[in-house]
């Protein structure tokens, strides 16, 4: 990896070689899934692109046995369309039929980012769970908890905090820096913690045992690498070995990082149309050519172009219209403007309606968090 690279669960900067991490973190790229993951885009077009494991998750949806899909979130900032990949990947499992399990890392965030639990708590509501809903997440079959307050029946909680604890004894010093590189007491903690995340669903005051797909950005495999190991050691309870898949990031609107604290990279859910569409037009960064006669004569980028990649993550589903704006664009017939109003025009339809969701969303909030 080019030196300028740092990537960890909790710093993420420069130009990511996601061929040469499947390699050095050991994961496998994904192929050959089942039809109802080939129609899901995220899938198909292999924005989920890597994963560990993953076959034990196939057979459970094969034989119809139960599974649990567990992830969670930082509750840092503004949500943008870099997050809906995960929300999209747990309204895809729930609708399959998984027990969802998302953890709001409130503590995480203290910890490493010096954030209150109130300020978490807030960010989570407003921004995450908010979006979710509206996204079509279901209150049914699901399990939203802050890791500040796991419940306020006093077995499960006791049974996450107490497996945390336990776990200590499994993970050494070396570990942790050799997967973590800086680590602190804080971020150790944070790590343990996650890792009960990860694992406690299979907790007798839970489901009990049972396959686990944890799908999460690249950045969090460390997190996964060292939940695996430990949780093979310990031998009471015993835990299946845990499933995740990887996607990965959605680029920011100039390329590089869509960061939360930089509102020219990304595109909010709670962006106006006209603002989106602002945002397109200024800052998103074009793989067309300087002039009109250049990019007539020999075609744009696609495969660099902003407005390209959004349309191919997430809005343009079809298969045959994508194909032909590659084309077109390729070719120079589609201009870089153009490109970018088919997006804008596009992201204006979602977020209103979108917009409209999040208002209902507000009033059945509570449903969605555990107590
Ligand atoms: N560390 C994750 C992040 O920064 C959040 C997280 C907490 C998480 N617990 C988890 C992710 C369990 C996956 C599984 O986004």
């Amino acid at each position: 990896m080019k030196k300028d690279v740092v990537l960890n669960p909790w710093e993420v900067s420069g130009e990511i070689d996601y061929d040469k991490l499947i390699k050095e973190f050991g994961i496998q790229p994904i192929r050959d899934l089942p039809e109802i993951f080939e129609k899901n885009i995220l899938f198909r077009r292999k924005t989920v692109f890597a994963h560990r494991d993953i076959q034990r998750i196939l057979e459970a949806i094969r034989d119809k046995k139960p599974f649990v899909m567990m992830t969670g979130l930082m509750p840092t900032g503004k949500f943008h369309i870099g997050h809906m990949i995960l929300a999209q990947q747990m309204i895809f499992y729930q609708k399959l039929g998984a027990k969802i399990y998302v953890a709001v890392a409130d503590i995480e965030a203290y910890n490493a980012r010096a954030q209150s639990l109130e300020d978490s708590r807030k960010i989570a509501i407003e921004e995450y769970i908010k979006n979710y809903i509206a996204l079509g997440l279901k209150p049914e079959n699901l399990e939203i908890y802050f890791q500040s307050e796991r419940s306020s029946d006093a077995k499960k909680a006791n049974a996450y905090y107490r497996l945390q604890n336990l776990l200590a004894r499994y993970a050494n010093f070396n570990e942790f820096k050799a997967v973590y590189g800086d680590i602190s007491p804080g971020k150790m903690l944070s790590a343990l913690l996650q890792a009960s995340d990860m694992l406690h669903p299979q907790l007798e005051e839970f489901e009990g045992q049972i396959p686990v797909i944890v799908p999460v950005g690249i950045d969090q495999d460390p997190h996964l690498r060292l939940a695996r190991d430990i949780s093979q050691r310990i031998k009471n309870p015993k835990f299946t070995q845990l499933s995740s898949t990887y996607h990965f990031f959605v680029p920011g609107l100039k390329g590089g990082k869509m960061s939360s604290s930089d509102p020219s990279s990304y595109i909010a859910l709670t962006d106006t149309p006209e603002e989106a569409e602002r945002k397109i037009k200024k800052y998103a960064f074009s793989g067309g050519r300087d002039t009109l006669e250049e990019h007539r004569k020999l075609g744009g980028n696609p495969d660099v172009d902003i407005s390209f990649q959004y349309l191919k993550i997430f809005f343009e589903q079809d298969d045959k219209k994508l194909a032909k704006i590659y084309k077109d664009y390729k070719s120079g017939k589609l201009l870089s403007g153009e490109l970018k109003q088919i997006l804008a025009d596009k992201l204006a339809v979602f977020l209103k309606e979108h917009q409209k969701k999040r208002k209902d969303a507000e009033k059945i909030i509570d449903k969605f968090i555990s107590k």
